[in-house]
This record gives C-alpha cells, sequence and structure tokens, in this order.
C-alpha cells in the first residue's frame, strides 16, 4: 500500500468524529440515559474529540433531547445529529441543533444496488436527485453539513462517484464513506479512498467502517493512509452488531505509527484509559481483558522470554507506554493517606473535571474505597470514579437486604427486602442456585416479568480483595434493558446489577 504525500501540517490533522452515543448506543443493552449520553459527551470533549454525533433527532424525542443538551453543554467540539435523506428528519437535526455552539448535519443515504433496489425500492437516478435536495436542504439550515453514501464499500464505483460529485455540488463539506456491513478490506477501501479522493481535492472524506470481520481499525487506517481525514469510531469499539472501528485504536495506531501515517490526531491520549472504563460502567459493555489499548491485559507481559526482555530494555516488547494511554505501571497509585492535592492530580491527568460537590463526594469514596481495600490501583480507582460520576436512573427499586441459604443440591432459598414506592417488602423465593433464588425473589418483589437475557460477573483488577462486575440485560417487548454493579461481594454486585436493569425498565415506565 503506497503512502500519499501530505503537504502541510493542518492536512495532517485526522479529525476523530465520535458516535458512542448515537452507532455505538445502537448495541443491543447499551441504551443510556441522557444524563448518562452528557457525562459520556463531557468526556469526549475534554479528551479533544473534534465531532460528537449525538443521536438520531427523528428517532425519538429523548434522542432529539439528547442533542440540544449536549450541544448546549459541548465547550469545543462540533455536534452532529444523523438524519435520513428526509426533509423532515433534517428539519428535526436542525431544531434540535439550534441552540448548539458548534452543529453539523449528518445526512445520509443508500448507494449500493442491494440497498436501492430492496432498501430503498428507488433508482439511481432518483437517489442522485435526493442527494442534491437533501444536503441542499440541510444547507439551509447549516453551513457544516456530512454526507454519508450508505453501503458505500458494496457500491459500484462508477455510481459512488456521481453520488459524491452530487453532495459535493449541493454544498456538503464532509463526505462519510462507511462500510456499514463491515465488507471491504484494507487494500479495497484504500483504493476507493484514494480515487475519491484524486477527484474531489477540496472535500474532506470521512471513514465509517464496521468490524463484521473484524478489519474495521486496519479498514480505518487504510482510509487515512489514502488521503481521508476524518475517522469515525466509537469508545471501545461498541457499535451495531460487531461494532465500529475503536477510537483508542485509530489513536493510538496514528500516534504509535507517526512514522508510516504521516499525520496526528488531537486527542489527548493520557485519557483514553480513563474515557474506556467510563463508557463501560455507563453502558454496562465490560471491555474484553486482550482487547488492544485499553484491556486490562494490553501491557502485561506474561511470558519468561517477554519479561526477561522487558527488565533489560522495555523497547524490546513495549511499542506504547502505557502511561501514554492514562495507566501507569504501579500497582498502588494512591492510599488512605493520600491527601485531597494527589487526588485532584490524578483527575487533572485524566483529564476528569468536576464541581466542587461532586469532587468532595468523590474523594468521600475513595476514602471509603480505601478502607475496603489494601491496595487501591488505578482500574479501582476508575471504578470508583466511573460510579461516582454516573448519573444513575432514579432508584425505583432499592435491594435493601438479602440472604440465602442451601436447602438440598440445586435447591436454594433467598429472602430479600426491596424498598419500592415508599414501601419495604420482604419477598421470599426458591431457584436453583442462590442467585436464580435472588432474581426470583427480586421479581416477585417488583412484579418484573423481563427474561434474563445475558448474566455476566467477572473481577476487576487484581488481587483476592479485587471488586467484582456484574452485568445483567433484560429483555422486555423486544428491548433490552442493561444494569450494571460492582462489589468487592460477587452476590450483592449480581443482585444489585439486577435490580439496576428493573430500574431502568420501571424508569421507562414512568417516562423519566
Ligand atoms: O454504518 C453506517 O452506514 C452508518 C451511517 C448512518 C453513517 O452508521
Ligand atoms: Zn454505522
Amino acid at each position: 500500500m503506497t503512502q500519499l504525500p501530505h503537504q502541510t501540517t493542518d492536512q495532517d490533522k485526522v479529525y476523530i468524529f465520535d458516535t458512542t452515543l448515537r452507532d455505538g448506543e445502537q448495541s443491543p443493552g447499551a441504551t443510556m440515559t441522557l444524563d448518562e449520553k452528557l457525562a459520556v459527551a463531557a468526556h469526549l470533549d475534554a479528551i479533544g474529540v473534534d465531532i460528537i454525533e449525538a443521536g438520531f433527532a427523528a428517532a425519538s424525542p429523548g434522542d432529539a433531547a439528547c442533542i440540544t443538551a449536549v450541544g448546549q453543554a459541548t465547550r469545543n467540539a462540533i455536534v452532529c445529529s444523523l438524519a435520513r435523506a428526509i426533509k423532515t428528519d433534517i428539519e428535526a437535526a436542525a431544531t434540535a441543533l439550534k441552540t448548539a455552539r458548534k452543529p453539523r448535519i449528518h445526512t445520509f443515504i443508500s448507494t449500493s444496488d442491494i440497498h436501492i433496489e430492496h432498501q430503498l425500492r428507488s433508482t439511481k437516478e432518483r437517489v442522485l436527485e435526493t442527494i442534491d435536495e437533501t444536503v441542499r436542504y440541510a444547507r439551509s439550515f447549516c453551513d457544516d453539513v456530512e454526507w454519508s453514501a450508505m453501503d458505500a464499500t458494496r457500491s459500484d464505483m462508477a455510481f459512488l462517484t456521481r453520488a459524491v460529485d452530487a453532495a459535493v455540488r449541493a454544498g456538503a463539506t464532509t463526505i462519510n464513506i462507511p462500510d456499514t456491513v463491515g465488507y471491504t478490506t484494507p487494500q479495497e477501501f484504500f483504493d476507493c479512498i484514494v480515487a475519491l479522493v484524486k477527484q474531489f481535492p477540496t472535500a474532506r472524506f470521512s471513514t465509517h467502517c464496521h468490524n463484521d470481520l473484524g478489519m474495521a481499525t486496519a479498514n480505518s487506517l487504510a482510509g487515512v493512509a489514502a488521503g481521508a481525514r476524518q475517522v469515525e469510531c466509537t469508545i471501545n469499539g461498541i457499535g451495531e452488531r460487531a461494532g465500529n472501528a475503536a477510537l483508542e485504536e485509530v489513536v493510538m495506531a496514528i500516534k504509535t505509527r507517526e512514522d508510516f501515517y504521516k499525520c496526528h490526531t488531537g486527542i489527548d491520549t493520557k485519557s483514553l484509559y480513563p474515557v474506556s472504563r467510563f463508557v463501560a460502567v455507563t453502558t454496562g459493555f465490560p471491555v474484553q481483558k486482550n482487547k488492544a489499548i485499553v484491556g486490562a491485559n494490553a501491557f502485561a507481559h506474561e511470558s519468561g522470554i517477554h519479561q526477561d526482555g522487558m527488565l533489560k530494555n522495555r523497547n524490546t516488547y513495549e511499542i506504547m507506554q502505557p502511561e501514554s494511554v492514562g495507566l501507569t505501571k504501579s500497582q498502588l497509585v494512591m492510599g488512605k493517606h493520600s491527601g485531597r492535592a494527589a487526588f485532584k492530580n490524578k483527575l487533572a491527568e485524566w483529564q476528569i473535571h468536576m464541581s466542587d460537590e461532586a469532587f468532595a463526594d468523590c474523594f468521600t469514596a475513595f476514602k471509603a474505597l480505601c478502607d475496603r481495600k489494601k491496595n487501591v490501583t488505578e482500574e479501582d480507582l476508575l471504578i470508583m470514579l466511573g460510579k461516582q460520576q454516573k448519573v444513575a436512573v432514579p432508584d425505583f427499586a432499592i435491594l435493601t437486604s438479602f440472604n440465602t441459604r442451601q436447602k438440598a443440591p440445586n435447591d436454594y432459598e433467598a429472602d430479600i427486602a426491596i424498598h419500592l414506592e415508599g414501601t419495604t417488602k420482604t419477598v421470599n423465593a426458591t431457584g436453583d442456585g442462590p442467585l436464580d433464588a435472588i432474581f426470583k425473589a427480586i421479581n416477585k418483589a417488583t412484579g418484573c416479568t423481563a427474561s434474563l437475557n445475558s448474566f455476566e460477573a467477572h473481577s476487576v483488577a487484581e488481587g483476592c480483595d479485587a471488586q467484582a462486575e456484574a452485568v445483567i440485560i433484560l429483555q422486555q417487548n423486544g428491548q433490552f434493558h442493561t444494569g450494571h454493579a460492582r462489589d468487592t461481594d460477587t452476590v450483592m454486585a449480581s443482585a444489585r446489577a439486577y435490580v439496576g436493569a428493573i430500574n431502568k425498565i420501571l424508569a421507562q415506565k414512568r417516562g423519566s
């Protein structure tokens, strides 16, 4: 793959477009509340994300409200709403973005034969007319308009070029080439972007790669090598099906291989690890241990040969320093005797900003954690901060106590007490395991009829006093509701995660 010459410094900036709040939220179970989205957006803005896609205004009043709130709260980044190539969608996006400091409308239409014929039930000529009409309409509301060719990578190249031409002529300033179904390969995508950049030198080209074949990051980077100067991605790679290109992977590849890509991003990479954990806590999607850049094992050297090399010279097996993504190797970062100033410094290092009141709460929680846990690692600290900063849905139901006992093999009984709507209910249930009995008792107490879609519990951080993280996904009427909780007691974490998912169902019922 050949490298294209990059002449000026500005041309070397790759703009990071984060779609965690839109495409990321399309992962089943990753639904976030408005307050949670605002908190994620604040993190994204603080770490230097250039464009935040805050939602799809026409999808629901909740999405529209979120775009408005994020648009008003965001200081540096452009805030964007997705819109189909439909006038009412564009109007909804424009309305939601009316008060945003830096608005962008992102409109899209499919360009592949299969989508045009079967999904749009339209023709190529009609698609070209629609691009012209809708991009012009979007420009009548906003100077910054992005246009996407959905399923671009399965489109006929000659038609894709005509579609891009129509969008550029109609005033789109950014042209996004999505690999909607995660089908392309790095070489194929490189060739496609090279050809488009050559024909439309004034447009900024963007990549939007899905991970169905595990190539989202590689394809995005091939697009960058070919001259694309915007990458659409999500924190931890969450998103529709196998997810989107992971922001942290794209950013660290561009940084680590600057010699090859000859470009840079504006992301403060030292904040990647904290922001990854914050999104994991908020969405309830844990980060797999061997995940590149932010996985718990990403910087762990296990084999003797590697450890020997590392002791002699870190460069033997380490291509990036853990510190560059915000992770310090030291086990004990802070302890019981760490003062407020040291704690504040650590937060500043991670670009975590909060009000004095929130800081005081976090500091108290930190001291409480130090009392419970001998070694407080950075992972523990981030988990604790995530919990503190997470703007949870109202606690309609609160689990106040539980007790389980085994009656016979595979026959358990649980007594629980739940505070719900001003009264405390005490309920008893049986199950084939202690958790089964607790979950059944919680269902009885809250009247929950949702089915358990998935349940995961694992330890976070290291040591026997490590915290357990439990993630529960409940399914009701085709919708997924995620609950997550962490505690030094696994059963407690699981029970609280279950109640957390129920609270999301209750919040939806009550419209909050
Ligand atoms: O994957 C895709 O094609 C999209 C578009 C809406 C940009 O998410
Ligand atoms: Zn997508």
